[in-house]
């Protein structure tokens, strides 16, 4: 267990999270190379079934990260976002996977430091989780 190195996919608002992941690489705070960054232009537009597919095909966790409550661009796509992702971790049981490989954050453009930050911690708190449901057992 303790080579175990987490794969999390993180599905980050183009406006926000993503231009804070940019920030971060530009002011060189390193962050583990564990995560895969997707970029998407909203929150909202993050399907329940691309964090099910990312977990189903082998990631061990999955963030949803976009813009601060009442800065989304498209008015209220981090709403529904969190409405959804709630929805869902309740969810993630039934399909056999711990609701904690799932998490949502807000981090704004600016916040580069909060970026690398979160990171590390998501990253230690799926290592911990272990390898994914769908790699030690049967799910769904
Ligand atoms: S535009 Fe960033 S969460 Fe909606």
């Amino acid at each position: 267990m303790n080579d175990f190195e987490p794969t999390v996919i993180a599905f980050v608002c183009n406006w926000c999270t993503y231009t804070a992941a940019d920030l971060a690489g530009t002011s060189r705070l390193s962050y583990p190379p564990n995560v895969r960054l997707v970029r998407v232009m909203c929150t909202g537009m993050v399907d329940p079934q691309y964090v099910l597919k990312a977990l189903l095909e082998g990631a061990d966790g999955v963030l949803v990260s976009g813009c601060h409550p009442g800065d989304c661009h498209y008015i209220n796509g981090n709403y529904k976002a969190r409405r959804r992702i709630k929805l869902l971790k309740a969810l993630l049981p039934q399909f056999g996977f711990a609701p904690q490989r799932l998490r949502l954050t807000w981090i704004g453009a600016s916040d580069g430091i909060e970026f690398a930050h979160v990171m590390q911690e998501l990253v230690d708190q799926v290592r911990e989780l272990g390898p994914s449901e769908a790699k030690t057992k049967m799910v769904l």
